[in-house]
């Protein structure tokens, strides 16, 4: 049920963010997916992952959407290309010291409570040259009534929306954490206030 509900809401942003980022990966990079979810992108994006061979390592604390997640690499036989862990990233380490071409927040980067903390830990993940790419929903102007609605969504869908992202406090903390943008996208969407962005960032 949850991962129905998950499926029906979210399909359309899934769609939108994968295109566009595994359309951005170079052939051969290897990614770290912070909050992969339920693999559904799978289904459309196996071959374009399998042609590229792209190496992705996916993190989620969701049993119940990795579960599907796993399921999917089966039905794709996509085992070389994606290794799925159970885990918060504020606990994840990557396995033998890997170090990522790109840090990947597809819908995700708005739920974590602490971000400046999270931007520090995976910073140390990517290679000299890499690149964190962040897929989101971003607003220009403050609204209480976003603010108070959009974090309460979950108790109506079970799905954690997170809270909003401001597009000036979203560049502020990538300054901070001495970041700077190279590509700024905006990906045309059907319904909604607000705008899906991909957006990458790297060290300065
Ligand atoms: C809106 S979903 C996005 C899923 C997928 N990346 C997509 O674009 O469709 C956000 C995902 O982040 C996961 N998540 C939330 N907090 C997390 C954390 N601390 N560490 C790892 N994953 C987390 C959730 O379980 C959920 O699967």
């Amino acid at each position: 049920m949850r991962n129905l509900l998950y499926n029906y809401i979210v399909n359309d942003f899934t769609d939108h963010s994968y295109k566009s980022c595994l359309e951005y990966f170079p052939f051969d990079s290897n990614i770290l997916d912070i909050g992969i979810g339920n693999g559904k992108m799978l289904k459309t994006f196996h071959p374009l992952i399998r042609s590229k061979q792209l190496s992705i390592t996916g993190v989620d604390i969701n049993k119940v959407y990795l579960k599907n997640c796993k399921r999917l690499i089966k039905k794709y036989h996509l085992q070389d290309h994606l290794t799925i862990y159970h885990e918060p990233i504020e606990y994840f380490s990557p396995p033998n010291n890997e170090y990522y071409d790109f840090v990947l927040f597809s819908m995700s980067f708005m739920l974590f409570n602490n971000q400046p903390l999270i931007l520090d830990k995976v910073k140390n993940y990517l290679n000299p040259n890499g690149e964190i790419v962040f897929f989101q929903t971003m607003f220009k102007n403050k609204s209480w009534l976003l603010d108070f609605t959009k974090p309460k969504l979950k108790y109506i869908t079970t799905i954690d929306f997170g809270k909003a992202t401001y597009e000036n406090e979203f560049f502020t903390l990538l300054e901070k954490h001495k970041l700077s943008v190279s590509q700024d996208k905006v990906i045309p969407k059907k319904f909604g206030k607000g705008e899906h962005r991909m957006i990458v960032a790297k060290q300065n």
